[in-house]
């Protein structure tokens, strides 16, 4: 059955769900059409209510650079269900910023967003899986990119008294909001990243 994580432990379990309202867009609105100008949303977050009203329509694009910057992103999962954390070099910028959410927070610099390694270090696999996408090119060299994921953190029966001995795992709803830039090697990484709740975390228990 499942449950709210509510009253657990561990401080990761304590990240409330965070899917209130966003903060301002940073800039003036600019839905051009196809003519590349997006509106930015970094540092944000944008609220999930004014996606649509922000995203301007895609009407036609660079599909190459739209075909890396899934794949890049792809890279992430990767990285972090392989517990190969120096591989988010292949995700992120030297100097990207990434926010966590509560209780992690806001992680500048690429040094910094490899230690979202402690975090995940007392979950035996995780499963990482994208759903809902949309990427827009802004420019030639700048794109923004909102990616649905769900994540599945496993647990061993082992792991201590920290978890209640049924617990099997811990699931988390939510979007990755993702402002971009194309590299001088011509690979598209991210450099401001929200990650945005949109449900509570859930724990998966036998009882
Ligand atoms: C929006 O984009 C159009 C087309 O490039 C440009 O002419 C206009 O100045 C832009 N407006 C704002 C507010 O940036
Ligand atoms: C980080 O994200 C949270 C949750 O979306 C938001 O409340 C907070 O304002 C953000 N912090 C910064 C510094 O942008
Ligand atoms: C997961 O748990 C199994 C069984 O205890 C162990 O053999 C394996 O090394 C663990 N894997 C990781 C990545 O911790």
């Amino acid at each position: 059955m499942y449950r709210k994580a509510a009253n657990v432990l561990l401080p990761i379990l304590a990240l409330a769900a965070s899917f209130g309202p966003g903060l301002a867009i940073a800039e003036t609105l600019n839905n051009s059409g196809s003519s590349g100008h997006c509106p930015t949303i970094a540092p944000g977050p944008v609220a999930i209510y004014d996606l649509d009203n922000i995203l301007p329509s895609v009407v036609s694009q660079d599909v190459v650079a739209v075909d890396a910057i899934r794949n890049t992103l792809a890279q992430y999962p990767f990285a972090i269900d392989g517990k190969n954390y120096d591989r988010l070099d292949k995700v992120f910028t030297q100097n990207a910023v990434v926010n966590y959410s509560a209780p992690i927070g806001v992680l500048s610099g690429l040094p910094a967003i490899k230690t979202i390694a402690d975090g995940l270090a007392m979950f035996n696999r995780t499963h990482h899986s994208y759903g809902t996408q949309y990427i827009k090119i802004c420019s030639p060299s700048s794109a923004i990119a909102i990616t649905y994921y769900t994540a599945s953190h496993f647990l061993t029966p082992d792991l201590g008294p920290t978890f209640a001995p049924d617990t099997q795992a811990l699931y988390a709803y939510g979007q990755y909001q993702d402002t971009l830039a194309k590299q001088n090697d011509g690979t598209w990484k991210v450099t401001y990243r929200n990650l945005v709740y949109q449900g509570p975390l859930i724990i998966d228990q036998n009882s």
